[in-house]
Parts: C-alpha cells; sequence; structure tokens
C-alpha cells in the first residue's frame, strides 16, 4: 500500500485545522483522500470517525488523521472499531510512543487545544515513526483477541 496516502475527516470542531493539515500534507506530496465535512455547520463526530476507520479497515488506507475541537470524541469513536488504534497525542512524546509502541493507525487532534504549528510538529513526529514490534506487538494482538 501506498505509504503517502493518507485519509482525513472532521467535524465542524476540526474543520480548519484540518484544512490546514490537508494543506501541509499537499505541499510534503502526500494523496488525500478528505472524507469531510466540508463546511463549518454543525454535525457529528461519530460519523466521520466511522468513516476513516472503514476506510482504514477495508484496506485503502493504512494510516488516517481525525479532527474535532478535542479530538477525544474523534479517538473515542475510531476505537470503538476493531482493528484502529486512535491514539490522541498531546504531544512529540506521545505522538512517538503512539506510533513505536502502540501501532497507532488513527491521529486524532483537537482544534480548540492545538495551534496549527503544533499540530503539524505532532502530525510529523506520528508520520515518521515506525512501529517497533517485538514485545508491543504481541500487546497489540491481545487488544484483537
Ligand atoms: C463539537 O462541539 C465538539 O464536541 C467536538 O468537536 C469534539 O470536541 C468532541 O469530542
Amino acid at each position: 500500500m501506498d505509504e503517502r496516502k493518507i485519509v482525513i475527516a472532521s467535524d465542524h470542531g476540526g474543520f480548519d485545522l484540518k484544512n490546514e493539515l490537508i494543506k501541509y500534507l499537499a505541499s510534503i506530496d502526500f494523496e488525500i483522500c478528505d472524507l469531510g465535512t466540508y463546511n463549518k455547520e454543525s454535525c457529528d463526530y461519530p460519523y466521520y470517525a466511522k468513516k476513516v476507520s472503514e476506510a482504514i479497515l477495508c484496506g485503502d488506507f493504512k494510516k488516517g488523521i481525525l479532527v474535532c475541537g478535542t479530538g477525544i470524541g474523534m479517538q473515542i469513536s475510531a476505537n470503538r472499531f476493531k482493528g484502529i488504534r486512535a491514539a490522541c497525542p498531546q504531544n512529540c512524546y506521545c505522538a512517538r510512543m503512539s506510533r513505536q509502541h502502540n501501532d497507532s493507525n488513527v491521529l486524532t487532534l483537537g482544534q480548540r487545544v492545538l495551534g496549527v504549528d503544533a499540530a503539524i510538529e505532532i502530525l510529523n513526529v506520528w508520520l515518521n515513526t515506525e512501529f517497533e514490534g517485538g514485545r508491543h506487538q504481541r500487546r497489540i494482538d491481545m487488544l484483537d483477541e
């Protein structure tokens, strides 16, 4: 699967940050699939979390990004789907750990929590950190048992 292909969505609370992330991802040559929302009208974050989760679980994408006001609603929603490991890191250390130890396949971010620069920094760490495997693979396998 193309590593530079990514799926993204937000609710109204994450709409502006989602657009900034799309601009950034395009500037570093990612192919982006934007599953909405497409305006700032109030909408329901679980709907968008489901869309991104399903796009990953059906094999179309390896990784996805979800943005809402806090990142928390998206994280809770996406983690309802078996095989999705959504992380909502507040800093680069947690972003790195969520990849190295948890093999997170969805990054959730909060527009009302993080500035654009901090969100992009977290995104970069998350995109560029590999899963360590080994004992962490065993633990991840236990999640889906
Ligand atoms: C919408 O107001 C807000 O609740 C939502 O974006 C998100 O933060 C939920 O977790």
